[in-house]
Formats: C-alpha cells, structure tokens, sequence
C-alpha cells in the first residue's frame, strides 16, 4: 500500500468499457453500466479516504448521444437514481459535489437532482467529487471562447492582455487544478473529447480493465505507477 507518496491531486478517469464488461457475460449493455455504479461508489470513497482533492468522472460525454435512445434513456435514468442515492455516501464523506458540461441540455429531472446534491454539499470541506455530463473538450473550449470574446467586444477584458490564465477563467470550472493523473479503462488509447485544455501535463494510465472490474486495488495499481512517474512540464530532469 502506498499512502501518501506522491499521491496525485486531482485524478480524472475516463470510465469505459462497460458494455463489454457486459456482452463478455452474455448480458445487456445496460447490465455494465449497472455494474459501473458500483465501481464509482468504491473509487469515490476510496480516493476520498486517500484525501485525493479531486475526482473528475467522465459519465456521459457531448457525442454520447450518438447511442440508441433506449440506452441514453437508462444511462438519464441511471443518473438520476445515481444523484438520489449517493446523497448521503457523500455528506458522509464531507465530499463537495460539482459537475462540469452543458448540463442544460440534460432532463430536468436530472438538472434537479444535481442541482439538490450540489447544493447540499457546497459547503463540505472534503474531496470534490466534479461529475463530467452532457461534456466535450471542444465544447468546453467553444463555450469559453465565446464568452470571453463577449467580454472582449464589451471591453471587460483588453484582448492585447489574454493569456493561459485570463483563458482558465473562462471554462467550466475555472477554480480546478489540472488533473495530475488521467486513468482509463477499457484499454483505448485515446482520450475521447476529455479535459483537451486540463490534460496537457497530466500523467496517462490506460488499463484494459474493464470499468465495472476496476476497484481499490485497480486504483492501487494506478497509484503505484503515478508515483514511479518522473513530472517534468517540458523542462529537464531535476
Ligand atoms: C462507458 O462504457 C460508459 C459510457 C460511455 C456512458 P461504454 O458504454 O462506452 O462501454 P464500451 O466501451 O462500449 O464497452
Ligand atoms: C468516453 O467513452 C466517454 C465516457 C466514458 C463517458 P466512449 O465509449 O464514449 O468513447 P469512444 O467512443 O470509445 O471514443
Ligand atoms: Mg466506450
């Protein structure tokens, strides 16, 4: 066990490959992301007791909704019923949930729900648990565009000062580090539309793992590997 050394700030975690954790059983598509649920449980509240400062989770990205409409339909569902029942898992773990995407465009009852568990744990002191939904990296990158343009032409910000920082201030949540490590599971190698701004530095773990098989001691295993990592932000061995 690695406690404490050289832990990652903030992990970011590209949840794949549940509906072939699925057909492998002869199951339902739906069954993995059933399944899923229970690994997001397990590594939330492990990365908490670690006091990892924050998780990102990708649970359901801009281009999902390419999918049939029966399985964007149970994925809302399974959200919502998600949203209602981690309730108390995360004031239990003082943890302060956010989330980061067009969440507009998702079902009210969702919105609702998010809303009522963000509430709730704004003031908790504890990890923030950022859930990625209705999310794409170009979308995120188009939204700050944008309105900072708007600020640009009503002369809120002087176009000649714009820099990386006065661009961070723009996206969707402009307060958040960069992940320090990007997990994914499922084995792609690629990085799906996630984070395209925050991910420049970060750490990549791919895993064949399939995400309703990946669990604490999966996450050990991530850990361990980050820890062996040499960090050097395009300077020189230090
Ligand atoms: C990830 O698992 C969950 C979501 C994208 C919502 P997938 O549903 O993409 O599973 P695979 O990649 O088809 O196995
Ligand atoms: C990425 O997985 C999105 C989420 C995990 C929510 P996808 O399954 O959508 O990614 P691709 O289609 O394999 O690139
Ligand atoms: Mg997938």
């Amino acid at each position: 066990m690695i406690e404490n050394t050289r832990l990652p700030e903030h992990i970011a975690i590209i949840m794949d490959g549940n509906g072939r954790w699925a057909k492998t059983r002869g199951l339902q598509r739906i069954r993995g992301h059933i399944e899923g649920i229970k690994s997001v449980r397990e590594i939330t509240q492990e990365c908490a007791r670690k006091h990892i400062k924050q998780l990102t989770l990708y649970a359901f990205s801009y281009e999902n909704w390419k999918r049939p409409k029966t399985e964007v339909n149970f994925l809302m569902k399974l959200l919502k019923r998600y949203l209602i029942r981690e309730r108390k898992e995360i004031q239990e773990n003082n943890i302060r949930l956010t989330t980061i995407g067009r969440v507009s465009e998702l079902p009210k009852s969702v919105q609702k729900e998010l809303a009522i568990g963000i509430e709730e744990s704004k003031h908790n002191t504890g990890m923030i648990l950022c859930l990625a939904l209705n999310y794409g990296g170009r979308t995120e990158i188009i939204d700050a565009a944008k309105r900072l343009a708007e600020d640009t032409k009503n002369a809120n910000v002087d176009l000649d000062k714009i820099d990386e920082d006065t661009f961070r201030q723009y996206l969707y949540m402009p307060e958040m580090s960069d992940p320090d490590l990007l997990i994914r599971t499922g084995g792609e190698m690629r990085i799906s539309n996630f984070l395209l701004w925050e991910v420049s530095y970060s750490e990549l773990y791919v895993t064949p793992v399939c995400w309703p098989d990946f669990r604490k001691e999966q996450l050990e295993e991530a850990l361990k590997e980050y820890a062996q990592r040499e960090r050097r932000f395009g300077g020189i061995k230090g």
